[in-house]
């Protein structure tokens, strides 16, 4: 049986209990994501993994993600495909320059987003292990969407029901000025279309579903999108809302892309920082699942 303590008021918890290096059961696996269902952000102290113990865990959680390659393949990766390089390193792990094209893309996490709900299918969870952190910062901050919802005065509830956003990750890179990409990189990073509230399938709850990413509203002039967008990310990210995560080496986070958002606070970047990810894909965008739990509801 893992253990799970609370972190905050209203989501995150840390779990012990169980070794990530070796195959978890499948009880484990659904005792894991129950947790994961009403806490939203697990963090697993002392699991010292490498690649291939991460891929083998996150798999049992679902189908990964391949990494984003949309940055020019001028660049030998470090990682393996299934793994996205959270980190400040470059491929002969040296600090990279700063002007390092990577280093500037990668300075988008820190606007509040959820990952890949730029893609038809985003994600369901994100795996993040600390293989080197900086003496002081770059904690990750993560804000709790279902809650957020609750708080909304039901008239705003109301209006937002149904509304859809269009997601880009081009538009978030545009927002702090990062614009280095080819026509052909551009033609594969199309607007994808994502609901704003959502039923969270584990516990039922309904939740915002935001991001950086977002920038329109289908039927909506765009300058009353963006502020309505921008209003809603700041409700959702009062400090009432956010837990902040303090990395400590061998640590693994897993959160619930579906019902948070998260974001990476500054550090000297000077000091190495190397994080890995992996990601679980969700089954479906927003959308198809909407539709699939409305005829289901009618059924
Ligand atoms: C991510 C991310 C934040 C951080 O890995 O998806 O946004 O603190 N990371 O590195
Ligand atoms: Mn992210």
């Amino acid at each position: 049986m893992i253990e799970v303590k609370q972190l905050h008021p209203l989501f995150a918890g840390e779990v012990t209990g169980v070794d990530l290096r070796n195959s978890v059961d499948p009880g484990t696996i659904r005792e894991i994501v129950a947790a994961s269902d009403k806490y939203a952000v697990l963090i697993f102290p002392g699991q010292a993994i490498d690649d291939e113990q991460q891929m083998a865990f996150s798999r049992l959680l679902g189908p990964l993600e391949t990494t984003v390659r949309a940055l020019r393949k001028d660049h030998k990766p470090r990682l393996d495909l299934h793994v996205s390089d959270i980190s400040n390193l470059d491929e002969k792990n040296r600090v990279m320059e700063r002007e390092d094209r990577r280093r500037m893309n990668g300075l988008a996490n820190r606007l509040w987003h959820t990952d890949s709900s730029f893609k038809k299918t985003p994600a369901k969870y994100s795996l993040l292990s600390a293989r080197v952190i900086p003496p002081e910062g770059g904690e990750t901050e993560f804000a709790d969407l279902r809650a957020a919802y609750d708080a909304l005065p039901e008239k705003k509830k109301a209006e937002l029901e149904g509304l859809i956003a269009e997601h880009s990750i081009v538009y978030s890179r545009s927002t702090i000025g990062f614009a280095d990409y080819s026509a052909e990189e551009r033609a594969g990073l199309q607007t994808v279309p994502q609901l704003i509230v959502r039923r969270h399938p584990g516990s039922g709850r309904k939740t915002l579903y935001l991001a950086s990413h977002a920038h329109e509203i289908r039927g909506m002039p765009t300058p009353e999108a963006r502020v309505l967008l921008r209003d809603l990310i700041e409700h959702a990210t009062q400090r009432q809302f956010v837990h902040t995560h303090r990395w400590r080496v061998g640590d693994l986070v897993i959160w619930d892309d579906r019902c948070t958002m998260h974001r990476a606070r500054e550090y000297d970047l000077s000091h190495p920082r190397d994080m890995h990810r992996t990601t679980v894909s969700d089954v479906a965008s927003t959308l198809e699942q909407a539709g699939a739990e409305g005829r289901a509801q009618v059924a």
